[in-house]
């Protein structure tokens, strides 16, 4: 790789966690990027209102691969709640940073989580969504 990718990206892009995905997902997001054409799936297991477990597959580049690992790792054991407020630059922060020019590949893991959450929230219930004092309309 060249230069300017943080030991923790190359760590996590040699040996990524929670790699995969589920048989039967509770919740499932999908991202891609339209510039790059890389894609991204988050699958998450949820008991108790907290995410149990979480699996990603990710069709991309190294810091795609690397922001994915990092992103399950952050959002294993937290609340639904919690992991929503998960955002790119958290991501990109706990990686000791990316370079500027790839910042756009942490976009993929972080919606694609939030996309995953939100899919939970509608097979099942529950969420902003349903809180009466954020409806819109
Ligand atoms: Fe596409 Fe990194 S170059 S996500």
């Amino acid at each position: 790789m060249s230069p300017g990718y943080s030991e923790k990206v190359l760590e996590h892009f040699r040996n990524p966690r929670n790699v995969g995905k589920f048989e039967n997902p509770d919740g499932v997001g999908a991202e891609g990027n339209p510039v790059c054409g890389d894609l991204m799936e988050i699958h998450i297991l949820v008991e108790d209102n907290r995410i149990k477990d979480i699996r990603f597959q990710t069709f991309g580049c190294g810091s795609a691969i690397a922001t994915s690992s990092m992103v399950t790792e952050l959002a294993k054991g937290k609340t639904l709640e919690e992991a929503l407020e998960i955002t790119r630059q958290d991501v990109a922060d706990e990686l000791d940073g990316l370079p500027p020019q790839k910042m756009h590949c942490s976009n993929l893991a972080a919606d694609a989580l939030h996309k995953a959450i939100e899919d939970y929230w509608k097979k099942h219930g529950g969420g902003p969504a349903e809180d009466p004092k954020k409806k819109t309309d």
